[in-house]
């Protein structure tokens, strides 16, 4: 099958199409012939090594997995032994363990779900990480109806889902992100857009709620200015910050041990792609509450300038590689 893999942490350049056997499954996986695969920080993570303290769970000299790429959408191709809930023929999307820059990926079946009906491979592909993402800082920023919420990063792959989940839930959002960005955050339903390029996020002082901050690269101080006194700050991104060693997670992990000594609650949050949040994101998608959003696509082949897309934030909304 044809792959996009590497031999070595690096730029976008150490991606390279190569030709390998199709992964083999076991007894609790299962074959996915890949229809499309979405990109997101985490895929720029493995293929640079960087932050550096990634290169512990992911090699330390380069990645253990060749092939680059999380989320997939495809077609069950082939199920191991143990496999209960597919069956070849089924459409599916979720996460892979082997790469999805491939003609065929393995996964686990406990991280995959049957496709929403109503939306294409390319949809789907765009979902895993960042829906479950979204629908997890949601939920652990504890956003309910008549919140006001501040969004940054909302024209990214997770902000295009979050907006969205926001305002299902019924709150006022003001949605943050750069100028070409402003027209897509208004039509996933934003209240608010705050172009940071022309004002920052305290230009109103301290009114949201919450804050749900994706785009981690706004200091803690400014995020606290822009919160009520006793409002929640939900810690999400931290992939783009420069930090060589954590590259701006630390903050994630620190948020427990000093939010006890603030007056508003800091959370770091933390997704795992599994079938029940990829169920419930099926659910809203079918009921039209959510509709992914693709940003920009790119054949396999161009895998590499995919990323290069992403490091640069071109794409407004989830880019995703047609398979
Ligand atoms: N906690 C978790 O479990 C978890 C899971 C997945 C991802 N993440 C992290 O969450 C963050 C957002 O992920 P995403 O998939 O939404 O990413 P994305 O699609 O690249 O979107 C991020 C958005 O942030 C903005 N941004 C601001 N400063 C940036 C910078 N210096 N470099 C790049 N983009 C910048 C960009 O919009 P503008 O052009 O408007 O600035 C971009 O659209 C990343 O840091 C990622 O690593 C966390």
């Amino acid at each position: 099958m044809q792959v996009i893999a590497q031999n070595a942490y690096g730029p976008a350049e150490v991606l390279k199409p190569r030709t390998m056997d199709r992964p083999s499954i076991g007894d609790d996986e299962v074959l996915v012939e890949v229809r499309a695969a979405g990109v997101d920080p985490g895929v720029w993570i493995v293929m640079t090594g960087r932050p550096y303290a990634a290169r512990l769970a992911f090699g330390l000299r380069r990645p253990r997995v060749p092939v680059r790429g999380m989320d997939v959408a495809g077609v069950v191709s082939a199920v191991g032994t143990r496999v209960t809930r597919f069956r070849p023929g089924d459409e599916v999307y979720g996460v892979c363990e082997s790469g999805s820059f491939a003609e065929y990926a393995a996964a686990k079946e406990t991280r995959l779900a049957v496709k929403p009906a109503n939306i294409s491979f390319v949809q789907a592909a765009a979902t895993p990480v960042s829906g479950v993402t979204a629908l997890k800082s949601i939920r652990d920023g504890r956003v309910r109806a008549g919140q006001r919420v501040l969004i940054t990063g909302a024209g990214g792959g997770i902000g295009s889902f979050a907006v969205q989940l926001a305002k299902a839930h019924g709150a006022s959002v003001t949605g943050v992100c750069s100028t070409s960005k402003v027209e897509l955050v208004r039509s996933l339903g934003a209240d608010e857009v705050i172009d940071y390029t022309r004002d920052e996020i305290d230009r109103d002082g301290g009114r949201y709620d919450v804050i749900l901050d994706l785009a981690g690269n706004r200091p803690l101080s400014l995020l606290r200015r822009a919160a009520t006194p006793k409002g929640t700050i939900a810690l999400v991104g931290g992939g783009h910050a420069k930090g060589r060693i954590m590259g701006g997670f630390q903050r994630q992990m620190a948020a427990p041990v000093i939010s006890p000594f603030l007056s508003q609650r800091l959370c770091g949050v933390t997704a795992l792609v599994r079938t029940p949040e990829l169920e419930e994101l099926t659910g809203l998608i079918e009921s039209g509450r959510v509709t992914p959003h693709v940003g920009n696509t790119y054949a396999l082949a161009d895998a590499a300038e995919a990323i290069r897309d992403l490091a640069a934030s071109r794409s407004a909304g989830k880019i995703v590689i047609t398979v």
